[in-house]
């Protein structure tokens, strides 16, 4: 059968900050930018799962888009959406929530609710213009 790659567009708010303690706060500063305000800030993030595997002989699914939305509802958006990622989700607690780390921490919440024979692909959007995608390698 062929193999398709379906994909599913979610959303969630989230403020961070982006810092390494071992570092002081000039240089925290010096790489990151703004993006190391004390303070937090928020980024609107667009989220783009996407599935491969083969189309199903008797549905023509490769996978039911309404289990995927669901799955991204309860271990994504319910976990990060309106969250401060740095003192509200574990998973940040010693990770520095950057929007690579953030692709990583989905990847791996929605691989361990979708059965291994589908290739998984995340792509996050923290602006517009700048994302990152993570295929688990
Ligand atoms: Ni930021």
């Amino acid at each position: 059968m062929p193999r398709v790659t379906v994909h599913r567009k979610a959303h969630f708010n989230a403020a961070h900050r982006l810092f390494n303690p071992k570092w002081t706060d000039d240089k925290n500063f010096e790489v990151f930018g703004k993006c190391s305000n004390p303070n937090y800030h928020g980024h609107n993030y667009e989220l783009i799962v996407s599935l491969t595997g083969e189309v199903d002989a008797e549905t023509g699914y490769v996978y039911d888009l309404g289990i995927l939305k669901d799955l991204i509802k309860t271990e994504i958006e319910d976990a990060f959406d309106h969250k401060n990622l740095n003192l509200e989700v574990e998973e940040f607690e010693k990770l520095n929530p950057s929007v690579e780390n953030i692709a990583v921490v989905t990847y791996d919440k929605l691989r361990k609710v979708i059965e291994k024979e589908y290739d998984l692909t995340i792509t996050l959007y923290e602006t517009p213009r700048n994302f990152v995608t993570y295929s688990g390698s």
